[in-house]
């Protein structure tokens, strides 16, 4: 980063600070408050011209700009430290696109004395139409887990409303659910996507689609997408197989090869999800339309047919529903360990998937992907939790069995990008079956830990 850059941060910062300082002083559209929010709101443009996003986080009361340390000798930043810290955020995120009213009505919420705070106030924003701004919050680590089961019960209800025969009434419920979802991804996208490994066999349809969800967001963070597009992505994530609550039962849990009408039922899933959003309030005409395409397949050899070009959002959810179905135990089907999983959707590429969205999808959770369960050449064995920005083929790895084969007494986690002279390797995957291990629960507990 260049001296230049850090000098703009340092503007942007010290305005902001005098038109805090100032709208406690002054009347509203004094020039005191309105020189400086327009000096910040420009200078920021300016370094948005460059880079997507940036980052100003506070670390042990210090306030950073992406890694670097604001010093702050002059006790210029006084008043917006406090009020970070009054709100609980760790971090803003302001990302390319930033319009001038929603950076003014950004700090205008830093200012109301509400008890808002953390992840309430991120959700404030995209329901102020906040798009370019986002919040990481202390509050993180307790809500994972409770967002994860939040967007469980908020597809429940979604596909319940639709089966007693109502048009759902469930957008805001859906809303507030992936809101938090994408500050999460945004924040934590190692622990969300850890989360993505519990799979409820009785409840498949909403963990299936909470996770597909998940994926979808992180897939288009990835990206780069905006935040918009996160947004939209999530509720189709959420409601992409919302179709299937028309299909019933004995079809959808029936073990063996369906007959071809039973087929035929099945595949008229995304149309019929795409019509029950389109009667839902709140929803919008992409939304629907990522869920009619979510089959199609990037060659459309698959289902309802068409010439057409696809959404390149449908190509993200194709991919995250295709990883999430492969790793999940059906009725007809074992689930894939992970590593397969991967490699069977990289010998589809360029047919079922695009073949972008698959390499993005696949630098993101690496070819040991989040939640693989792997023996060390130490013979201990343990689950990938992380993956290193060094290198997808050496995550981190939590060991949970010792090298004698009992179970750790105290858990312990490795970076195997470290490497040196004596660091263990990979020297397989392991199928949990075998070893009786849930690693959905795991991460479930991991999530309950950070909350301590
Ligand atoms: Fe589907
Ligand atoms: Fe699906």
């Amino acid at each position: 980063m260049s001296a230049i850059e850090l000098e703009s941060i340092d503007t942007i910062l010290k305005s902001i600070n005098s038109a805090i300082r100032g709208k406690k002083l002054y009347p509203a559209g004094h020039p005191a408050i309105a020189a400086p929010m327009t000096k910040s709101y420009q200078t920021l443009s300016e370094l948005l011209r460059a880079r997507n996003k940036i980052f100003i986080g506070m670390a042990k009361d210090v306030l950073v700009f992406e890694e670097n340390p604001i010093m702050d000798g002059d006790k210029n930043l006084g008043e917006f430290i406090h009020r970070l810290k009054q709100k609980e955020i760790e971090g803003i995120i302001f990302e390319k696109g930033l319009l001038q009213k929603e950076f003014f009505s950004f700090i205008d919420i830093l200012l109301i004395d509400d008890m808002l705070k953390g992840r309430e106030l991120q959700q404030m924003l995209a329901s102020k139409n906040i798009l370019h701004i986002s919040i990481k919050s202390l509050q993180t680590g307790r809500n994972i887990l409770e967002t994860y089961q939040d967007a469980v019960a908020a597809v429940r209800e979604t596909m319940n409303q639709v089966r007693m025969g109502k048009v759902p009434k469930t957008w805001d419920m859906l809303t507030k659910v992936v809101s938090g979802m994408t500050e999460l991804v945004l924040s934590d996208k190692n622990a969300m996507i850890g989360l993505t490994m519990i799979k409820n066999y009785d409840g498949y349809l909403f963990n299936h689609s909470v996770n597909v969800s998940i994926l979808s967001i992180a897939i288009a963070q990835s990206m780069n997408h905006q935040k918009a597009d996160l947004h939209t992505i999530g509720i189709a994530g959420l409601l992409h197989d919302v179709g299937k609550t028309g299909v019933t039962e004995d079809i959808i849990k029936k073990p063996g090869i369906l007959s071809s009408s039973e087929w035929d039922t099945v595949k008229e899933h995304p149309v019929l999800g795409s019509k029950i959003i389109e009667r839902m309030e709140g929803m919008t005409a992409l939304i629907s339309r990522l869920v009619y395409e979510h089959h199609m397949r990037y060659d459309r050899s698959g289902y309802p047919h068409t010439e057409l070009p696809l959404h390149p959002l449908s190509m993200i959810i194709t991919t995250a529903d295709a990883y999430d179905a492969l790793t999940t135990l059906r009725v007809y089907q074992k689930p894939y360990h992970p590593v397969e999983a991967i490699k069977i959707m990289n010998n589809l590429s360029g047919k079922h998937f695009e073949p972008n969205t698959l390499k993005s999808f696949v630098a993101m959770v690496g070819l040991y992907p989040i939640g693989t369960l792997i023996r060390l050449s130490t013979n201990e064995i343990g689950i990938v939790t992380k993956i290193s920005p060094s290198g997808n083929l050496s995550p981190v790895v939590k060991v949970i069995v010792g090298a004698d084969g009992k179970q750790a007494d105290k858990s312990y986690e490795i970076d195997l990008s470290v490497g040196g002279k004596n660091a263990p390797t990979i020297a397989a995957p392991v199928d949990p079956l075998t070893k009786g291990l849930d690693i959905g629960k795991f991460f479930e507990e991991e999530a309950q830990a950070a909350t301590l």
